[in-house]
């Protein structure tokens, strides 16, 4: 007999028919009821064994962590919490898991414990609802673009071009350590490397899929970006997935409602298909947040978060009134900020975005225009700027609790302009010979943006730190699993 998914077990429009499930034991008490979970929903089946007519030696092998397949007959539930149960006539023991030693006890463990336990901790209630909401939002992203006609292109993960022009890149080589080839000045000789040049993990698929813009339209990507960052937060990661979208013909308005209505999209799409999950999760976020002070408590539970979010257009501000903002402040006069804003060109740390989104508009922002010096080569120099305060056509949306989630701007079209920036900033023109071919030949105007995919997961599900949002973290010093 084929097992049916605790799911649809639970779904059942008929009972009194004989099933088959499959899965873990989450619990077993007074030696008769099992709580079994398949990982198909948050939900566990009760599974109600007939003691006195099954051998102690398979009872006592029901322990939590057990792989167990159960056969009987799906009838309505007596007791409470659940609608139906499953009268057990056959119990088999799939796997043992020695209670002693199984880490994922039946109580509460910290988030520390359960990251360290990675290939476990999936098997929680928490940790299974983030990784269905996290595969429904994945989802999501190619709906909205697959229903809009955008081409989904796979741009290389090992690159010799380094996107953000930040240097923050992994090397990949096939050189050996130990008798590196080198140029007669010393230097690595990556001629003799398996590409023949240096490479690197990718930062960004944007140029790249720059490229495919200029040709097909209107493009995304979705995949695995890498960042040799050393910053140890609770929203970086060395590995993480982005989703860059790039649109011809379109202006950084154009870009910004994009964003707006991607994003829209797919928390709706989540509230739609994970309801039960994010219930779970919205009462985990309760609880964690009762044993931290009020003041920083979120305002709004998560569910009312996530529909805010869909009902409110976001603030659009200009980094000029964001600094003047920011500049008349409470926290900037009373030097409570790590980096007081005295002028305009200063670079906003994650202490700022906080501010403006959490405390003064209290909704998501999208700052645009940022000054051109803190921004990278490739965005859209804007007309009719003052000298010395030059600004570029870019956009940063900020979430509460979140801080920056996308990142994103109008490119510069104008071959010249390119040129001059890359030379100002010595970008290798020969490097990137196949980047400015898009601006010599058919150039126009377009627009894009990043969005990374654990920062959107983390908003919707309602978790703090980045490390719970995706299967097997990576970040400086951890590589484990
Ligand atoms: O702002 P970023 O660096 O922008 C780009 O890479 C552009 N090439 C995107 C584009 O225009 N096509 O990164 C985009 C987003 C950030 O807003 C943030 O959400 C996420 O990627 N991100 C990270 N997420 C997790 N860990 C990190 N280390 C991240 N760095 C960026
Ligand atoms: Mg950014």
């Amino acid at each position: 007999m084929r097992h049916t998914k605790v799911k649809d077990l639970l779904n059942s429009t008929t009972t009194l028919h004989e099933v088959n499930a499959k899965g873990w034991v989450r619990t077993f008490r007074n030696n008769q009821f099992i709580a079994l979970n398949d990982g198909s929903t948050i939900n566990n089946i009760q599974c109600v064994v007939d003691f006195e007519n099954t051998p102690d030696e398979t009872l006592r092998r029901v322990t939590t962590g057990a792989a167990v397949s159960v056969t009987g007959t799906l009838v309505e539930s007596k007791g409470a919490g659940q609608k139906f149960e499953i009268q057990v006539t056959k119990l088999e023991i799939l796997g043992d898991s020695d209670a002693e030693k199984f880490p994922m006890q039946p109580k509460k463990h910290s988030l520390e414990f359960l990251r360290e336990n990675a290939h476990l901790r999936v098997r929680t209630n928490a940790f299974g609802a983030i990784m269905r909401v996290r595969s429904v939002l994945s989802f999501a992203v190619h709906s909205y673009f697959q229903e809009k006609g955008f081409v989904y292109v796979n741009t290389p993960i090992i690159t010799g071009s380094d996107a953000e022009g930040a240097g923050e890149m992994f090397k990949v080589t096939a050189l050996p350590f130990d008798g590196t080839p080198r140029t007669e000045d010393g230097k690595v000789n990556y001629k003799e490397d398996f590409f023949g040049k240096e490479t690197n993990l990718t930062v960004s698929g944007q140029l790249e899929g720059e490229t495919f813009a200029m040709a097909l339209g209107q493009i995304y990507t979705f995949g695995p970006t890498f960042r040799a960052e050393n910053s140890n937060t609770s929203r970086h990661l060395a590995e993480f997935w982005m989703i860059e979208p790039e649109v011809a013909f379109n202006d950084l308005n154009d870009n910004m409602d994009l964003a707006e209505d991607f994003i829209q999209y797919v928390i709706k799409y989540a509230l739609d298909k994970c309801s039960e999950d994010l219930k779970f999760l919205e009462g985990r976020l309760l609880e964690e947040e009762k044993s931290k002070p009020q003041a920083e408590r979120s305002e709004m539970a998560l569910l009312d978060k996530l529909n805010f979010v869909l009902e409110n257009n976001f603030k659009r501000v200009s980094y000029t009134e964001a600094i003047d903002i920011l500049r008349d402040s409470t926290p900037n006069k009373k030097k409570k900020f790590n980096y007081i804003i005295n002028e305009w060109g200063a670079d906003l740390q994650s202490e700022h975005e906080r501010y403006l989104v959490e405390k003064h508009f209290k909704c998501p922002v999208i700052l645009f225009d940022y000054p051109a010096n803190i921004k990278a080569f490739y965005m859209r120099l804007n007309d009719n700027t003052e000298p010395g305060r030059e600004t570029v056509r870019a956009m940063d949306i900020l979430f509460p609790g979140i801080g920056e989630i996308v990142g994103g701007s109008q490119r510069e079209e104008r071959f010249d302009v390119l040129v001059e920036k890359m030379k100002a900033l010595g970008i290798d023109e020969e490097e990137l010979w196949w980047y400015l071919d898009t601006r010599r030949f058919g150039s126009a105007v377009h627009s894009g943006f990043g969005l990374g995919f654990e920062r959107l997961v983390l908003f919707v599900t309602g978790m703090t730190n980045i490390r719970d949002v995706i299967p097997f973290p990576r970040t400086p010093m951890n590589a484990e699993f």
